[in-house]
Parts: C-alpha cells; sequence; structure tokens
C-alpha cells in the first residue's frame, strides 16, 4: 500500500473501530462511516471473553479467539492509555455450571467442578446444578465503555468517525470499489474495509444474517453476591464490577425483527432463574435486543473481498467484542504489509462459494426439426432484424426465465439453456440469504452468456426494495456484469395474493430511475400506473397476467391490451402464464416479451416445458408480426371461385 493512500472503514462497531486504531497506530490514513444503528452488536453484547465458555471447538477459530484473548490485556492498556478512560476489562474466569440432564455434555476443557467443590467459587446455584467447568482465563469487557473508548482514542489521533451518516451503498467498478455512496453524498479512498456487522450485506451480497438475542440487566445488591461470569445452557450472567448483571441472551433467526418480546423475556428470565434463584427479587434495570452478525458455519469472514481494493471484517457472529483485537492486528497486517497470517486462510470468503453440477453433456436436448426451419424474418424483404431492446441492451429472445422453485440446480440450468432464454431473473435477498433452492445459485449459471435480472422479492416496502436493488446490482457486478444496471422491481406487502403495491413501487422506481438503475417494475395490470412508469423513466413494464404462481393463464386481456397499444417501451408479460398457448397468446397480442418461471420450474418434466415456451414466445412474436387474419363472422370457402387462373 502507498503511504499515500486513504482507507474508508464501513462500520463503527467495535471491529470497524479495532481495525481503524491499528492502521492510525501504524501510520495509515483512516476514515470511519457508519452509524451505530439500534441492535448493533457491539452495544448490545455482554462483553463476554468466552472463548472456552462458548464452546469453540479446537481449531482455527479456538486458535483465533485464544489469540484475540490473549491480546485484550495490552490492547485494553494502549486503549485506556490514549483517553484516560476506563473499558471494564475483568479476567474473572467463567463457571459453566452443567444440569444434571446435560451432564453428559460437559466439554473436555476446563476444570471440572462437582457440586460440593463448586460450593467454594459460587454459593446459591440452582438445586439442578450438578457440576462446572471453570475456565479461569476466560473474563469480560464492558463492551459500552470499549466502544466509546475505542472512538474517543481515534477522535484523539485525529480520525475522523462520521457517525451520524449511513452507508446507502458500495459502488464497484472493473474489480474495484471506487466509492461509497451515504446519506450526505458520495465518498472515494484507496482501501474500503467493510466491517458493518450484521448489516453488511444490505452493502455487498455477503452471507452475513442477523441472529437476534434478547439481553436484560438487574441492578446487584452490593457487596456483590457474584464475581464471576455464569454460563450455564442457554443463559449467562456477567457481573459487572459496578453493581449490574447482564443476562443473556436469546438465540432467535427473526430477520431484523426488532424488539423485546414478552417470550424473549419469559425465557431469559426463566433460565436466569433456574440458574441462580436468588435474582428473583432483583431489580430490573433495562431491557435490550441486538443482531448478531451469523453465517452459516458461524466463523467469520475476514480477508480480501470480491474487489482489488475491498478487505471484509464482518460475520463475527457470538464472538464479535472478543475477536476485535485480533481483527484489528490481522487485517491491518494484510492492509499495510500484504501479510496474509495463515489463520486468515480458514475465513475466506470464498469458502461459501458452491461449485454447482454443470448440466451432464450427454444430456442433450432434441429440438423437433420444425424449431430449426422457423425463419424469424425474411431478409429478402429488408426486414430490420427483430431484437427486444430493453434499456439500450439487445436480446434475441424474448422469453426471460426465473431460477427459483426447480426441484434441483441441475433442472434449472438445462431448462434454462432448452428455453434460449437470454434473461433470468434472480432473488437477491434468496439468493442471499442462501433460502432452500436458492443455494449456489448465482453461480450456476453462465453470466458471461445469460444477462442477470436482479429482483427485488420479498420486498414489502419501497424502502426495502431500493436497499436490495443496489445490492442486487453488486451481485451483478461481483459476477461479472460490471455494466448491468437492471432491476425487477417488486414490492409486494400481500403474501397471499403477491400483488405489488403500486405506490411503494412508483416511489421506490422514481429513486432507482434517479439513481440510473433500468428499473423493470412488476405491476398489476393498471394502464395509468404503467404510464406514470413509463413517464418517470423506467425501461418497461411487467403487468402480471394473474397471480404470481398461479398458473390462471392472462385474466386481464383487455387492460394488458391497453398497456401495450399505449406503451413506447417494452410490456413484459410477466406471471401467471401456465401453458405454452398461454404465452403465444400474450405475444399475439403484441407483448414485447414474457417472463415464466413457475410453468416451467413447477412442470412435470421443466426442460422440456421451457423448450415449448421459447417456441411459443417465438411463435407468438411471429404471429404477431405476421398479422392475423380479419376475423369474420361467416364462413368463407378455402377454394375460392373468384380471383382463381381460369
Ligand atoms: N457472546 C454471547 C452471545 O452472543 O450471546
Amino acid at each position: 500500500m502507498k503511504s499515500s493512500s486513504e482507507i474508508l472503514i464501513i462500520g463503527c462497531g467495535v471491529i470497524g473501530l479495532s481495525i481503524a486504531l491499528d492502521l492510525t497506530l501504524r501510520g495509515a490514513k483512516v476514515r470511519v462511516f457508519g452509524r451505530n444503528p439500534q441492535g448493533a452488536a457491539s452495544m448490545a453484547a455482554a462483553g463476554m471473553l468466552a472463548p472456552h465458555a462458548e464452546g469453540i471447538q479446537a481449531g482455527p477459530m479456538l486458535d483465533l479467539c485464544l489469540k484475540s484473548r490473549w491480546l485484550y490485556p495490552e490492547w485494553v492498556r494502549k486503549i485506556e492509555d490514549l483517553t484516560g478512560l476506563r473499558v471494564g476489562y475483568h479476567p474473572c474466569g467463567i463457571l459453566a455450571p452443567v444440569y444434571e440432564d446435560n451432564a453428559d455434555s460437559k466439554s473436555d476443557q476446563g476444570q471440572w467442578l462437582d457440586r460440593d467443590c463448586l460450593g467454594f467459587y459460587q454459593s446459591g446455584l440452582g438445586p439442578d446444578v450438578v457440576g462446572a467447568r471453570w475456565y479461569p482465563d476466560d473474563g469480560q469487557v464492558d463492551n459500552r465503555l470499549l466502544v466509546r473508548a475505542l472512538s474517543q482514542a481515534l477522535i484523539n489521533l485525529g480520525v475522523i468517525i462520521n457517525t451520524d451518516v449511513q452507508v446507502h451503498s458500495v459502488q464497484q467498478k472493473a474489480g474495484q470499489v471506487k466509492s461509497i455512496y451515504t446519506s450526505s453524498g458520495e465518498e472515494e479512498a484507496d482501501i474500503y474495509v467493510l466491517a458493518g456487522g450484521a448489516w453488511s450485506s444490505q452493502l455487498l451480497p455477503l452471507p452475513v444474517k442477523p441472529v437476534k438475542g434478547q439481553m436484560m440487566a438487574l441492578r446487584m445488591p452490593q457487596p456483590s453476591p457474584l464475581q464471576r461470569i455464569l454460563f450455564a445452557p442457554g443463559t449467562y450472567l456477567v457481573p459487572r464490577q459496578e453493581g449490574r448483571l447482564i443476562i443473556g441472551a436469546t438465540s432467535e433467526s427473526v430477520g431484523w425483527q426488532e424488539g423485546n418480546t414478552p417470550l424473549g423475556i419469559q425465557t431469559l428470565l426463566g433460565r436466569a432463574m433456574k440458574l441462580y434463584p436468588d435474582l428473583a427479587s432483583w431489580p430490573i434495570e433495562e431491557i435490550w435486543w441486538g443482531f448478531r452478525p451469523g453465517t452459516a458455519d458461524e466463523l467469520p469472514i475476514l480477508g480480501a473481498g470480491g474487489c482489488d481494493n475491498l478487505v471484509l471484517a464482518v460475520g463475527h457472529y457470538r464472538n464479535g467484542i472478543l475477536l476485535a483485537p485480533v481483527t484489528g492486528s490481522l487485517i491491518a497486517d494484510l492492509i499495510l504489509e500484504n501479510k496474509v497470517h495463515p489463520l486468515l486462510q480458514h475465513f475466506q470468503s470464498d469458502r461459501f462459494q458452491h461449485h454447482s453440477p454443470r448440466p451432464k453433456k450427454t444430456m442433450t436436448l432434441t429440438l423437433p426439426d420444425s424449431t430449426t426451419q422457423l425463419t424469424p424474418i425474411d431478409k429478402t424483404k429488408g426486414e430490420e432484424p427483430d431484437f427486444l431492446t430493453i434499456a439500450g441492451r439487445r436480446f434475441k429472445s424474448r422469453l426471460m426465465t426465473g431460477s427459483g422453485k426447480y426441484s434441483s440446480i441441475e433442472a434449472m440450468q438445462l431448462s434454462v439453456a432448452a428455453s434460449e432464454c437470454e434473461i433470468v431473473t434472480v432473488a437477491v435477498r434468496r439468493v442471499q440469504t442462501k433460502a432452500p433452492g436458492h443455494e449456489g445459485l448465482a453461480q450456476a449459471l453462465d453470466w458471461s452468456k445469460i444477462w442477470m435480472l436482479p429482483n427485488t422479492a420479498g420486498c414489502q416496502t419501497a424502502e426495502e426494495a431500493i436497499r436490495v436493488a443496489r445490492l442486487g446490482r453488486e451481485m451483478a457486478k461481483l459476477l461479472g456484469q460490471e455494466d448491468n444496471n437492471f432491476v425487477k422491481l417488486e414490492v409486494i406487502p400481500d403474501a397471499k395474493y403477491l400483488l405489488p403495491d403500486p405506490i411503494g413501487t412508483l416511489q421506490a422506481a422514481e429513486q432507482l430511475v434517479k439513481e440510473g438503475f433500468a428499473v423493470l417494475p412488476y405491476i398489476n395490470a393498471d394502464p395509468l400506473l404503467a404510464k406514470r412508469l413509463e413517464e418517470i423513466g423506467c425501461a418497461t413494464v411487467m403487468p402480471l397476467g394473474s397471480p404470481i404462481g398461479s398458473g390462471q393463464g392472462i385474466k386481464n386481456a383487455a387492460n394488458i391490451a391497453i398497456i401495450i397499444e399505449s406503451a413506447k417501451i417494452p410490456v413484459v408479460v410477466d406471471a401467471g402464464i401456465g401453458t405454452p398457448s398461454e404465452a403465444s397468446g400474450a405475444m399475439e397480442m403484441g407483448a414485447d416479451a414474457l417472463l415464466i418461471n413457475s410453468a416451467i420450474a413447477l412442470a412435470q418434466n421443466p426442460v422440456m416445458m421451457a423448450q415449448a415456451m421459447g417456441m411459443a414466445a417465438k411463435a407468438g412474436r411471429l404471429a404477431y408480426r405476421a398479422g392475423r387474419m380479419p376475423l369474420k363472422s361467416y364462413a368463407s370457402a378455402s377454394s375460392p371461385l373468384t380471383g382463381t387462373i381460369e
């Protein structure tokens, strides 16, 4: 790295700040961006430094955690010296009580104390406790004090921490991050570090998802009857030296559902009182919740990102406070000295990349002879080739397909090939969260041949859809489609009929058009809305034929016909088509293209149906261009008596 290079860190939680501190102390120029949103793990955590009590098995993760715990005393001293602030570091040891029903699960680490012996360490434990493991080297830090002190240390060192701006998106080009867009404008730097906790996957398509934890704090009587952390199955009690008792934590995969719940609090209290019954009468001081940044293998993602100048430090899940010093140190080594610590190799982001099977070469698609004989245009008549043009990009095929609902990735790959489509829509959210059927999906198609149409399926509001659209753009770039600014905009608040919200769609489309997206909005077949979307600059309109996945066919042909008649942008009939005859019918009406997913994916033979749909789209288009014969009320003989050669 050049000495003049500037490093921009996205994320002002304990990980972002720790990296910033290490870099700054080693002479780098650093700026930090990001809010500490409500629910950020750094503020919500209990601050345990508990590689052993957390039950981390021997291996690279335990090595990383132990290295960090070892770094802690010196790291804390440095921060406290820089600021004069205390951070409540207390290597108090952790007792991990065991109940009868899980006595077999005693880990082989730590010292085993039976019930009698345990009494010397901690009295007053619940009657179900049969013994405990003792981890003398685990401990705690007051995470809230730590975050404040880290920020203060950086400010004292002259680093600007922009905590009141929101980072909206990360712009990439040609394998480089170019800038970030924030609520206060565009910001550029030479190197970017993403350390945004659970929110990181809102900026880049990373497999990081929120895992909610509910917490509470009680005020302990003085002198405190608890000196050590108690970490029992499903709960932990962390006595702070200043007299608070932190009780944690639930572990809930409920997405971004905020707030404490009665069940969450009941669970916390039930487990805490089982462990230490006396706390039942202590005053409650606070309840809160937070979002741990979880990954599928519960390990962090550390090191190079998908771009040359991007470094990732995300997904620390239950151990972010513990891992802050080692993350700061190893990431600074990587950026400043290009030094890849051997441990980092175990935490690379590419470990999640799924290499899906290629379609078997032996499986060939037999097209009926007639297909190959189709002559879409009569060149002798000087006709233009019949391209579908969307936002200046030309496509030969007028069929778009989807990637969801298939029984296997291979069925999807073969169906896409059989349909001869050139555009495949991909649900950004489902790929990102690896929803069932979407694992490895992004890697399953050859994106040098197929144009990706990221869609915002699963978004209920305009705001969500805008965020997911930005993510989709980055996903397309990471998969090599640098100039792909397409987004299929879906804002669908209603789960029963999956009907799009016209107001939310219009609002999101306005914003996305302003941000340079080619917006393909999914709408009800409303001619006025279609016109309005065209006026604000959408690239197409995509009216539905009937509800998504219903296979009911084109139920609203009259309205679609009005849209087709008045639109100057392509009209793509989306949703509801169940059979090739319906597909062809929509094209014969003059639709410019079709998007068909369920009818293919859920057919008994998806590959064959995909081929049929591809042919239907072609046939319908040809028929539309050819112009149908006039309708007559009465029969007209096929062998006329007039106009024939005498
Ligand atoms: N490290 C404790 C928790 O995540 O609940």
